[in-house]
């Protein structure tokens, strides 16, 4: 079971009204979105990944103020108006991984798998798996993708040796990537392996790009006065939110950005509450 992060903070941050309508761009398994129905908002749950869907509708389809969808929030605008759900009083992104994604998916997202396949996509429309960017990518390329979103300062190292062990046999399996992880810095530490293995999810999911597009269409569709709460986990994400405030001249509303590790897997937490 996910333990949702900061959910008073970040639901507190979004002035809940009863009958007001919300939208939790990353419903997960629930947590923040059950707290904002039981508030008395009306929700529109989004996520990308289809299983999350599937399994939150089981828990949910007796509440009749939740209805779910499966999709990228990239198209946050384009969704809330095909389903007449806006202007909104509130948006929430709750960004990364939920527990469930990173114990039961399958898909590699955890480098304790060892017999997972390397394919780390959120949804099934997203053609590149892990192992298709690790396959086809060279050094220069992988050095660039572990540095930027793993902020990893072995990248150069740990990138040279995976295109060497790609032409000996392909990188399927997580075992296999963290055995060429270990050659590559001499050692087993899996700080790094996390590290490689955000950069990797990131990459294969274009998340970055995603929420910008995200962040760009929620002020179409937030109401005058309607808050927008964020829940970032890296330092590049953050800075996208934090130059989407400054570009469309937004208030934050919260001085301190809270930072907890909520979620042992994680970096620490940053909290931004926005109005319009
Ligand atoms: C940290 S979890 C959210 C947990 C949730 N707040 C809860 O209380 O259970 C992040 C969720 O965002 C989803 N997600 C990631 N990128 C997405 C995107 N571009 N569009 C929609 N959902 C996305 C993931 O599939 C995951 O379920």
């Amino acid at each position: 079971m996910h333990t949702p992060v900061l959910l008073k903070e970040a639901v507190d941050g979004l002035d809940v009204k009863s009958g007001g309508l919300y939208i939790d761009a990353t419903a997960g398994e629930g947590g923040h979105l059950l707290e904002i129905a039981g508030r008395g908002g009306k929700v529109l749950g989004l996520d990308r990944d289809e299983r999350q869907i599937k399994r939150l509708t089981l828990n949910v389809e007796r509440l009749k103020n939740i209805k779910l969808l499966q999709g990228n929030f990239a198209d946050i605008e384009q969704i809330a108006k095909n389903y007449s759900f806006y202007p909104v009083d509130g948006i929430l992104f709750d960004l990364g991984l939920s527990m469930e994604q990173i114990e039961n998916s399958g898909k590699g997202f955890s480098y304790k798998k060892l017999r997972d396949p390397l394919d780390m996509r959120f949804d099934q429309k997203t053609q590149i798996t892990a192992k298709d960017i690790i396959k086809s990518s060279d050094k220069n390329q992988l050095y660039e993708i572990l540095a930027k979103y793993g902020e990893e300062i072995r990248s150069m190292a740990i990138s040279q040796t995976l295109v060497r062990a790609c032409t000996i046999k392909p990188i399927t399996e997580v075992g296999h990537l963290i055995q060429v992880i270990d050659e590559a810095i001499g050692k087993k530490d899996t700080k790094t392996y996390a590290r490689v293995f955000q950069a990797l999810r990131i990459a294969v999911n274009d998340e970055f790009e995603n929420l910008k597009k995200a962040l760009q269409g929620s002020v179409h569709i937030l109401s005058e006065g309607g808050r927008m709460v964020t829940i970032t986990f890296h330092s590049l994400e953050d800075r996208i939110v934090k130059q989407f405030i400054r570009e469309k001249r937004l208030k934050q509303l919260n001085k301190k950005v809270f930072a907890a590790n909520p979620r042992r897997f994680e970096r620490s937490a940053k909290l931004r509450i926005i109005s319009r």
